[in-house]
């Protein structure tokens, strides 16, 4: 699975709003991501920026006006909304919101938006009350319905100071709607992936956990990458740093029990199961109601008892199982051992002593051992894509 982007035609709608300045950073991204991103910019966005700016980053020229005569694309707009893989107005300004919800089609942006045929994805920023206005509510609905992505508007502090929703996402969060856009028909369509995440936390006492170093990434990275390949993703996730992926639905769970409970209740219909989180082996047999204060004792013993083995308990006959083993030591036989007791269809199996992947890290360098026997090395690679990997395979298993 290449880069989503790569070599995608993607028109990005800038309209008349401070947040275009984060269209800067986005269009860069992207470029460095290697789409092909045709700008076109309103009125309004001229006011703010110059075309320079964003052509200087895509070498690709904007347009700004459907009758200007200097610019090949500018010349015909139609070859433009033909050619895009999909749509992304951000900023997009109730004004541009309300244009498209009843079809004009007086500029460039919204000509475009009439003429193509592919995916359109809508980020508003506006300051709050103007998005709560029953007008903007209503047009945004009215294009839910015809199946334009409204990304956002996020809560937080806007231009005008007041504090509310209207703040367009941050430019990682709306390519991360185009990667979804962009996969919905992908080899997973109508799949359903369940991942788990994250290290569970089980409790000691009301401030005290047992818990582990498990970063959440390489779960959220699963998801992420089932999402970009057409699947409803969700993901169980112990508590992690990392905010809730988009386009995924997340199950906030803390202990164990909790993480058991929630898999099995979501694999009732799922394809698949990949169990990427790091799930405590032992909880304390009680958990004190009122922080166990130090005394005068020199030690303290906490009695455990064993968690249940969740990806062992789960056996739906169709469900693809996939699990993790990080281990330090006897990597191959403790993941094959892993894989056979636990009745996987694969495992992914990790040195936690290299000094290149792991808990923290972006990358993870993995094997793949499936019931077969047979061994795939990979080499060091983002966890993003070691998700692809495995979805390969899970693929593979689920159309046999
Ligand atoms: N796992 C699980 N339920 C548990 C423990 C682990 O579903 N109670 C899953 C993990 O999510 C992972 C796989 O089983 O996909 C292997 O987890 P790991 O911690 O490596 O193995 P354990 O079975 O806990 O064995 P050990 O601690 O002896 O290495």
């Amino acid at each position: 699975m290449p880069n989503p982007l790569e070599n995608r035609q993607i028109a990005l709608g800038v309209t008349g709003s401070i947040a275009c300045f984060k269209s800067v950073d986005l269009a860069s991204k992207l470029t460095q991501q290697r789409a092909l991103v045709d700008v076109i910019m309103t009125r309004g966005a001229l006011k703010f920026l110059t075309p320079l700016t964003f052509s200087s980053i895509t070498h690709r020229d904007v347009v700004t006006d459907i009758f200007a005569p200097s610019s090949e694309l500018s010349m015909d707009h139609v070859a433009l909304a033909q050619r895009a893989d999909v749509v992304l107005i951000a900023p997009a300004t109730a004004n541009a919101i309300a244009k498209l919800a009843h079809g004009l089609a007086d500029d460039a942006l919204t000509t475009t938006v009439l003429a193509t045929t592919a995916p359109v994805i809508v980020a508003p920023a506006m300051d709050a009350h103007m998005f709560d206005n029953p007008a903007t509510q209503e047009n945004v609905r009215k294009l839910e319905s015809r199946g334009i992505v409204v990304a956002g508007p996020a809560e937080g502090r806007l231009a005008s100071g007041l504090t509310g929703k209207g703040r367009m996402l941050e430019p990682a969060e709306l390519i991360a709607h185009l990667r979804m856009v962009l996969g919905r028909h992908g080899d997973l369509e109508g799949r359903k992936v369940v991942v788990s995440a994250g290290g569970t936390q089980e409790p000691i006492d009301p401030v005290r956990v047992i818990t582990n170093r498990s970063s959440g990434k390489m779960g959220f990275a699963v998801a992420e990458a089932a999402r970009d390949r057409g699947a409803t993703a969700l993901v169980v996730s112990a508590p992690t740093a990392l905010p809730d992926p988009v386009g995924v639905h997340v199950v906030h769970v803390e202990t164990a029990l909790q993480m058991r409970d929630a898999v099995v209740h979501a694999c009732a219909d799922a394809d698949a199961l990949v169990m990427a989180a790091a799930v405590a082996d032992w909880r304390p047999v009680s958990q004190a109601t009122s922080k166990v204060k130090k005394g005068a004792s020199e030690s303290w013993s906490v009695e455990l008892t064993k968690n249940p083995d969740i990806l062992a308990a789960i056996n739906h006959e169709r469900l693809v199982k996939v699990g993790f083993a990080a281990e330090s030591e006897e990597l191959l036989a403790n993941a094959r051992s892993k894989l056979i007791g636990k009745g996987l269809d694969l495992i992914a199996a990790n040195d936690i002593t290299a000094s290149d992947g792991g808990f923290a890290s972006d990358d993870n360098r993995v094997l793949l051992l499936d019931k077969a026997g047979a061994v795939e090395e990979l080499p060091l690679m983002s966890k993003y894509e070691v998700g692809n990997r495995i979805l390969d395979r899970v693929v593979a298993l689920l159309t046999r």
